[in-house]
């Protein structure tokens, strides 16, 4: 049962997401997929192509004619038209035009179909903003996950820090206000909990806490 089991995480930029999502998929034995990693692939070939991200036919026209893919036994690498885009996805120019092309519909359709055939594979557990309202309206269980602005751009500070990178922590802080506000704000499939989702405040909580927290909920719910 547990291994055909879909969890869908959803929350803000910094929430921890991914990290959570990951090691939840590892200790359970299910599939991950990060799809935002596939908005992000879309915005860096945008930016690529020099194409103008705030015409929405033109990003459209582009997501359509996109390949993404992921290849999980090299340590989540993720492939955009064959191309190895693991780390060019992840820059602060990408971050900052993701949230803009991730509010036009077709873009959202076009990746929404993905994922559902990528769920089609078994058990998954997968990240984003719409994951338990539209990607996976029937997964088993649901997590919204929270915490206080300031938790994390603290978080997302110290993962920058580590890289070697030198960045002040209010810019940190005032980049997630705003990509949060477009992601919450937006028409199409905004961030928002699932009515039936687990809201998990991690503030006081340490990434240890969560994975157990949830994996508990996923072990209890297929009793
Ligand atoms: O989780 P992330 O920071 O890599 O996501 C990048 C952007 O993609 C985020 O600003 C919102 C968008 N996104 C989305 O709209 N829906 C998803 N399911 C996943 C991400």
């Amino acid at each position: 049962m547990l291994d055909k089991m879909q969890i869908a995480i959803d929350g803000p930029a910094g929430a921890g997401k991914s990290t959570v999502a990951k090691a939840v998929a590892e200790l359970l034995g299910l599939f991950y997929l990060d799809t935002g990693a596939m908005y992000r692939a879309v915005a860096h070939k945008a930016l690529m192509n020099k194409v103008d991200i705030h015409s929405a036919e033109e990003v459209s026209r582009l997501a359509a004619q996109t390949r993404i893919s992921f290849d999980h036994a090299q340590g989540d690498r993720v492939w955009c038209d064959g191309e190895d885009v693991t780390g060019a996805i992840r820059t602060p120019e990408v971050t900052r035009a993701v949230s803009v092309i991730a509010a036009y519909p077709e873009v959202r359709e076009r990746l929404l179909a993905w994922q559902r055939l990528e769920a089609e594979r078994g058990g998954v557990v997968m990240d984003g903003r719409d994951i338990g309202t539209q990607v996976l309206p029937r997964a088993e269980l649901k997590i919204f996950l929270t915490a206080s602005p300031d938790a994390r751009a603290k978080r997302r500070w110290l993962e920058v820090q580590a890289t070697g990178k030198e960045i002040a922590l209010a810019e940190i802080a005032a980049e997630m206000e705003r990509r949060d506000r477009q992601d919450r704000e937006r028409e199409f499939s905004p961030l928002k909990p699932a009515a039936d989702a687990v809201v998990l405040d991690t503030t006081e909580l340490t990434v240890e806490q969560v994975i157990s927290e949830i994996v508990t909920m996923a072990q209890e719910g297929t009793k």
